[in-house]
């Protein structure tokens, strides 16, 4: 009888290690490798490669430790349009930055998943590798894979902890080998929220915009600007020999392959009687420094006219009223940016203005299935 039950246990544990041999643990118990944890599927890297054209000298910024893959980028999409990562199910990256409007929402300030307001108006998410100035308003957040972290848990956004959005990746029928693909994972237990943002960030990297009819008329001689639009872009870029204190001047600022000097200004929206007094800080919230109170990043201007309402408080409805804020030359407060001065703007000018600045709009970009929902 004593024989029959220890050999019957080392019958047991033969067949225990056997099975847990098969599954690729070391471990001595199979507490540890439960049916569901091997993943199958391959893993055969490829670099993706992101595409800009030849005129664009800078390089884009990819952080050595998040070399982009074909399959790290097409998890990243899955993860970016799936509203698996809020907590009712019902929000994904997507509600708050919609293709159609070049990443934005359209709102003034984003509703979460309670229906609770933030306080800041969506970005666009575009040529995001072409600046490490800081991601945010405030350039509060320094990379994109830090960025994608902070939604999922913002009680005014998506509202749900990574541990239930890591547990449902893990139990779901698809993710695993999504993941495995994009990162080479062996077992469902290895997918973490660090992975998940970095397939996100590579996914951001992806949405590059560098075909706007502006572009292509400047870069390829491809096309010619209307009259209106030659009249706004002299305005726009500032003449050498016409520099004085009544001009446009936009190109101070919002200049270079990307329409910004990626900095953090203040542009003169509030009129305040000291420096404290921002509603809203900014940068100035960030560095501790009182004078970068009421500083925001400059925005890049592509893709511009799909992007209102504008600025960081979405107070602007229109370009019309934008350009009206300009002209008036901010309120002299003491960090306000010098090129920030009052101009003479003629409804002929404004809307030459706004002609040129609609030039800016990408539509292979907004139209491009690479960037758009793999659930549809
Ligand atoms: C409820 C709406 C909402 C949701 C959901 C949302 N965002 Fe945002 N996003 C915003 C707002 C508003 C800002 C600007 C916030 C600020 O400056 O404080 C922003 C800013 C960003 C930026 C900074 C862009 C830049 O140029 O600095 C990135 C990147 C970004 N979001 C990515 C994501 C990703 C990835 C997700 C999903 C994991 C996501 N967002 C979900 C509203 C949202
Ligand atoms: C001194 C630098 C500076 C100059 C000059 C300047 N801007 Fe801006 N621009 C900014 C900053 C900073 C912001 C963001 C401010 C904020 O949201 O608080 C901004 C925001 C904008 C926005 C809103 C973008 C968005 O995504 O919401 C538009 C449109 C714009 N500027 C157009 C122009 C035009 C047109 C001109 C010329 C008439 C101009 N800017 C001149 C710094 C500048």
């Amino acid at each position: 009888m004593k024989t029959g039950i220890s050999l019957f246990a080392v019958f047991l544990s033969v067949v225990l290690l056997i099975s847990c041999d098969k599954k690729n643990v070391n471990d001595d118990s199979c507490d540890n490798c439960p049916e569901e944890d091997p993943i199958d599927g391959p893993y055969e890297p490829e670099d993706y490669n992101i595409s800009a054209p030849s005129w664009v000298l800078q390089s884009p910024i990819v952080p050595s430790d998040n070399p982009m893959t074909v399959a790290g980028v097409e998890l990243g999409r899955h993860l970016f349009y799936d509203p698996i990562l809020s907590s009712n199910g019902t929000m994904s990256c997507a509600s708050c930055h919609a293709i159609n409007k070049a990443f934005t929402d359209g709102r003034q300030f984003s509703t979460g998943v309670q229906g609770i307001d933030g306080f800041r108006n969506s970005m666009p998410l575009f040529n995001l590798a072409y600046t490490d100035a800081g991601f945010f308003w405030d350039g509060s957040s320094p990379s994109l894979e830090e960025q994608a972290l902070l939604p999922v848990e913002d009680h005014t956004e998506l509202n749900e902890s990574w541990e239930n959005v890591v547990s449902k990746l893990s139990e779901h029928d698809e993710y695993p080998k999504l993941f495995r693909a994009a990162f080479g994972i062996e077992r469902k237990d290895e997918i973490t929220k660090e992975l998940a943002v970095k397939a996100i960030a590579q996914f951001e990297r992806s949405l590059i915009t560098f075909n706007s009819r502006f572009d292509r008329i400047v870069q390829y001689n491809d096309g010619w600007f209307t009259e209106a639009e030659k009249r706004g872009r002299d305005l726009f870029f500032v003449e050498p020999n016409t520099q004085d204190n009544t001009h446009p001047g936009c190109s101070h600022c919002h200049v270079g392959t990307n329409l910004t000097n990626n900095l953090f200004m203040n542009n003169g929206l509030d009129d305040v009687a000291d420096l404290t007094n921002f509603t809203d800080l900014g940068l100035g919230a960030v560095t501790n420094n009182v004078f970068d109170n009421g500083k925001f990043k400059v925005p890049s201007l592509r893709n511009i006219e799909l992007t209102a309402p504008y600025m960081h408080d979405g107070r602007f409805a229109t370009l019309e009223e934008v350009l009206d804020h300009y002209a008036t030359g901010g309120h002299g407060v003491l960090n306000e940016d010098v090129n920030i001065r009052p101009f003479p703007l003629t409804a002929e000018q404004r809307s030459d203005l706004i002609e040129f600045m609609k030039s800016f709009t990408d539509t292979s970009f907004v139209n491009n299935p690479a960037f758009a929902s793999p659930f549809e």
